[in-house]
């Protein structure tokens, strides 16, 4: 399969892998060996986003690296509404049908509550969880409501995301602390998934499910005490400018009682970008803590 747009080498050195998910398909990546870690992006980001993560860490673990359909190059089956409930479910496709065992999972922004609902439910086969900047409950503080009314509305963010690429050429450069690693193969690495204003309705829509998908978001918190003895990695960017302040890392810590907390004071949203190496630190720590899914 072609890739739909091209990509500096260097930066994305990569075996492109597909998954048909209904009639469209799932892109992903699959790395190294070893122990296996699961990769959660959040909006407007797809694989790309872990790329200096899997470059640390291909020589220890296996590193899966799903894009969301109508994220990075994955495809969208037709009538998909690009829900975080839809995205979920195809991230459970992709852990059944690869028939990922014993997983650490990594999570930032939707990430989150992608990744959590798969977890609360299927505490047995996980190792352990890194957690950045996210959350997996309803808003519950101003600044993310009202993001999602300024960003997910209607009119205005509906014309923001879908006219004018807001997301991906706007909200990413300011989710990045040092602005030296927003460099122009950044850029474009996250503009090129959405050349046209349809393209972009997904950067739109998860905004917009701050507010939508309350009630799938108090389901995933109301569960989450079954991960009370997961082991947890908590990295947690203080300059983030998406609003994500320490009360909501402090959240984590009580529904994460077995968690180690790292801040990180040069890190913004996309802790990914600013600390690949904190990020690969923790998932190694998490190898080192546990053995079957429990501390050692
Ligand atoms: C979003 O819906 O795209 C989003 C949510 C929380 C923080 C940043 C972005």
């Amino acid at each position: 399969m072609n890739r739909p747009f091209e990509l500096d080498p260097t930066e994305y050195p990569f075996n492109d892998r597909w998954l048909p998910y209904r009639d469209g398909r799932i892109h992903y990546l699959d790395e190294g060996q070893g122990p296996t870690v699961l990769l959660l992006h959040g909006n407007p980001t797809w694989s790309y986003l872990y790329r200096n993560v899997i470059k640390e860490l291909r020589e220890e673990f296996r590193l899966i690296a799903p894009d969301y359909p109508g994220f990075g190059m994955s495809k969208a089956p037709s009538g998909y509404r690009f829900t975080p409930q839809e995205q979920s479910e195809a991230v459970q496709h992709l852990i059944r049908q690869l028939d990922l065992k014993d997983l650490i999972v990594v999570v930032q922004d939707w990430g989150g509550p992608i990744g959590l609902n798969y977890a609360v439910r299927h505490r047995n086969n996980l190792r352990g969880i890194v957690v950045m900047n996210t959350w997996a409950w309803p808003a519950d503080i101003l600044p993310m409501k009202l993001f999602s009314l300024a960003m997910g509305g209607w009119p205005i963010g509906r014309w923001l995301q879908t006219r004018r690429n807001f997301f991906a050429k706007v909200i990413v450069p300011h989710g990045i602390h040092y602005a030296e690693k927003v460099t122009v193969s950044l850029r474009a690495a996250y503009t090129a998934p959405f050349p046209t204003p349809k393209s972009r309705i997904p950067t739109w829509v998860f905004p917009r499910h701050i507010r939508k998908s309350r009630t799938w978001l108090a389901d995933i918190e109301s569960n989450l005490p079954n991960l009370h003895d997961l082991p947890a990695q908590i990295l947690w960017g203080t300059k983030d400018s998406a609003g994500f302040p320490l009360e909501q890392m402090a959240k984590w810590q009580t529904h994460l009682p077995l968690n180690e907390t790292e801040i990180l004071e040069d890190a913004s949203h996309y802790v990914q970008e600013d600390r690949p190496d904190r990020v690969a630190a923790a998932i190694r720590r998490i190898g080192k803590r546990t053995r079957g899914g429990i501390l050692i």
